[in-house]
């Protein structure tokens, strides 16, 4: 058992995840890095931490599975219920009068940072039902987590995980099964996921609805402007973007406008030069 790793080799490795995921541990909380990393070691039967070390600066994947390793995928359908009401009763009405006004008829939804997918499906679901009919959404849903993405992918939940989805809804969209949920097929068509890393470049454009829920925590403020800035040039000139419940940019000095909806707060972009 390795009981105390040098600082030198922590601080190589919280450097080394901060430049490759944004996701930033102070001191305070390096006791779950040297967890997670105590873990790691024990799993690949290494006892020493510069040994892997030189594997991982070598190794991608080892990187990738590091990386999963450290992030928190916590997370709950219709999480801040606030959030969904005003997908529903704000945001879907102003994107779709804009949309008819531009003769559009088709949204790009982001869940970025979606860990085992109850984000995005509970964002399908609100969509299905509130999209006016000719209207059609796509949605991405990206992680870096691969672990969580194969859950996401599954879309299977156990009976403990579903008590935030409404009846209606459950009945809808979910199969029961011996041992909990599945979503069904005709939802989960709905969403696209995507391995993706919100350090670098997403190659998105146009996304009308960007949900970017309680990622940015883990980062720094200089990794979060990056992220913002990058979001800003993903996002269509007339969208929306909702952070979580305890994030907010405030003091960020971004172009977004911060909204207050009866339901929850939000941002907007809006570069139509139209009073919207
Ligand atoms: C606490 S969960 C939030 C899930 C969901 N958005 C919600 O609010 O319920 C945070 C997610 O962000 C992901 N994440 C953290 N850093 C990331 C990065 N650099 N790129 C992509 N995903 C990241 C984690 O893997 C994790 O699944």
């Amino acid at each position: 058992m390795i009981e105390h790793f040098d600082d030198y080799y922590i601080n190589l490795f919280s450097t080394l995840i901060y430049n490759q995921s944004g996701i930033h541990f102070s001191k305070n909380n390096r006791s779950i890095l040297e967890n997670r990393l105590r873990e790691r070691l024990k799993t690949m039967g290494i006892d020493d931490i510069r040994t892997y070390y030189e594997i991982i600066i070598k190794d991608p994947e080892e990187l990738k599975v590091l990386l999963d390793s450290v992030t928190t995928n916590l997370t709950r359908f219709f999480r801040n219920t606030g959030h969904f009401q005003t997908l529903e009763h704000f945001i879907i009405p102003n994107l779709v009068s804009y949309k008819k006004e531009k003769g559009g008829s088709r949204l790009r939804v982001w869940s970025a940072g979606c860990a085992t997918g109850e984000e995005p499906y509970s964002i399908a679901m609100v969509l299905k039902e509130h999209l006016p009919p000719l209207f059609t959404a796509e949605i991405i849903a990206s992680d870096l987590s691969l672990t969580s993405l194969l859950t996401a992918r599954e879309g299977f939940y156990n009976e403990s995980r579903i008590g935030d989805v409404p009846l209606d809804y459950l009945r809808k969209y979910f199969e029961k099964k011996p041992d909990g949920y599945k979503i069904t097929d005709s939802l989960k068509n709905t969403i696209r996921f995507d391995y993706h890393n919100l350090k670098f470049e997403s190659g998105l454009k146009n996304i009308d609805i960007l949900f970017c829920r309680n990622v940015i925590i883990y980062f720094d403020e200089p990794a979060q402007k990056a992220l913002i800035n990058r979001f800003w040039e993903a996002m269509s000139p007339y969208s929306f973007l909702v952070l979580g419940h305890s994030e907010s940019l405030f003091g960020m000095n971004t172009s977004f406008e911060f909204v207050k909806t009866d339901w929850s707060c939000i941002y907007k972009k809006n570069t139509t030069g139209k009073e919207k």
